[in-house]
Order: structure tokens, then C-alpha cells, then sequence
């Protein structure tokens, strides 16, 4: 069976998490996946940030709801990770899917779970769904998100696209099979913590795929892997063997 190695946030402990110069390394370790985080800019615009500030990873503070396009490039979300990063920004949506194209790698898109509003999470769908048609035909993609209304409508709208639920060790309850089949979702994305061979077996029994995050630790990685999980997502991607990496 294909064991899939997805670097979360781009290779995020080389470089700064979802940076375009984070993403740029999963070619060179022979990465194939990354999972990046989308979120949108007052202006409509779709960005690659995993928080809904800038404050962890910017020299700025402040929230991506109060800012535009125009302010990206005055905020330098490298220098914070390491000297050599300085001036690197975040990316917009459009251009990672540019890289994805011109590196032929796969996408994990995860959709952000907006404390701005139900208005600006249907911009932020709309403005996915229209953004994705510049994706080569060739590229693989999994959408997924924590917020299970808006990945249904997600998949409503994009039948075609795969997704994912994203669960919490303590949101994955006796319902997830419901909430699975509320999404049409064609993977489960279950927190590593806590997760058991008898949960792995339950998933897989219904026909559904397995990805676990976020996993960094090579022992444990192999023994979900024997479980039968398809693929997990790590912040160490090139420390994992060569045979993971083709
Ligand atoms: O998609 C897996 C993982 O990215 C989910 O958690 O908080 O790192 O986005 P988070
Ligand atoms: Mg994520």
C-alpha cells in the first residue's frame, strides 16, 4: 500500500511555516504533499497563514481580516525563523498554486475556521473554488477543515474535489462516521494523540482513507503506517527514509 508523507505547513521546521520558501524545499527532500492553511484578507484576498494574526509569524501584529493585498508586501513573515528568510512573505493563494504547478506537487488545502463570520467563510469558498481552476489537471488536492458546515459546503459546491474532516482527539467521538458521510468526505484527517489500532481498523472497515497529523516521531509514524493508515502529516518530513521520499 502507498504511505503518503505530507509536510505540514511546507517543510516548516527548515524553514518558515507556510512560506513559499517552506514549500519550495519539499522538491528537493523528494516531498510530494504538503498541507498549507488558507485564510482571506479583507479584500477577498485567499492567504497561506495558519493563524488568523499576525503576531507568531510576521514582524507585525494585528489580523488578516484588517489587512490587504497591498499590505503583504511590507510584512515580513521570514525574519522571525531565521536570518537567511528575511523578506520572504506570506503567500497568496494564487501564487502557491503557481509553485504547486511549476514543482508538480500535491496539496493539502486546510480551510480555517473564520471567527470573522459565515459572510466572509462563503467569500473565502467561493473565492477557493474559483482560485483551484488554475491547478494543473495532474496535481493531486485534499481540502479539508476542522469546521465540518463549512467543508460540507465546501464539497456542495466542488463534488469533484476531495475532502477531509479534520478531528481533535477530544472532537472525534462515536458520531464521526455521520459527520463523515454529512461532508461526503473522502478522508478523515484524526489528531495523532490518543489514536488507537482499533480506531485506525474502524475507519478503514467503512471504506474511508486515513491521514494522521501531526506525527514527529519516525517510530510512531511506521506503526500507524502498519495500522494501515494512507498517509500522515509531519513537520520533519526529510528525516523520514528515502523510500517515503521518491
Ligand atoms: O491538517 C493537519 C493540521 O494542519 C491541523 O492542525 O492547527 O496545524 O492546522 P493545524
Ligand atoms: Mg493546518
Amino acid at each position: 500500500m502507498h504511505k503518503t508523507i505530507i509536510a505540514h505547513r511546507g517543510m516548516s521546521s527548515l524553514a518558515p511555516e507556510n512560506t513559499l520558501a517552506a514549500f519550495s524545499l519539499c522538491k528537493e527532500h523528494g516531498v510530494k504533499w504538503f498541507e498549507c492553511d488558507v485564510d482571506i484578507l479583507q479584500d477577498g484576498t485567499l492567504v497561506i497563514s495558519h493563524d488568523d494574526t499576525l503576531d507568531r509569524c510576521t514582524d507585525k501584529s494585528g489580523r488578516l481580516c484588517d489587512i490587504t493585498r497591498n499590505d503583504l508586501e511590507s510584512i515580513d513573515a521570514g525574519s522571525w525563523f531565521g536570518d537567511a528568510f528575511t523578506g520572504e512573505r506570506i503567500p497568496t493563494l494564487q501564487q502557491l498554486i503557481c509553485l504547486a504547478n511549476d514543482q508538480q506537487l500535491n496539496l493539502n488545502i486546510e480551510i480555517k475556521s473564520l471567527p470573522a463570520g459565515a459572510e466572509l467563510s462563503q467569500l473565502l469558498i467561493s473565492n477557493l473554488i474559483s482560485e483551484l481552476q488554475a491547478l494543473n489537471s495532474a496535481r493531486e488536492l485534499i481540502v479539508s477543515s476542522f469546521n465540518h458546515q463549512v467543508l460540507a459546503e465546501f464539497k456542495r459546491r466542488s463534488p469533484n474535489t476531495s475532502v477531509a474532516c479534520l478531528f481533535e482527539s477530544h472532537t472525534l467521538g462515536h458520531d464521526w462516521q455521520t459527520i463523515i458521510e454529512y461532508c461526503r468526505a473522502d478522508y478523515i484527517h484524526p489528531q495523532n494523540e490518543g489514536l488507537t489500532k482499533e480506531m485506525v481498523r474502524e475507519f478503514k472497515d467503512s471504506g474511508i482513507k486515513v491521514n494522521v497529523w501531526t506525527v514527529n516521531d519516525l517510530a510512531r509514524a511506521n506503526e500507524l503506517f502498519n495500522w494501515g493508515v494512507d498517509g500522515i502529516c509531519t513537520d520533519i518530513a526529510q528525516q523520514f527514509p528515502s523510500k517515503y521520499r521518491m
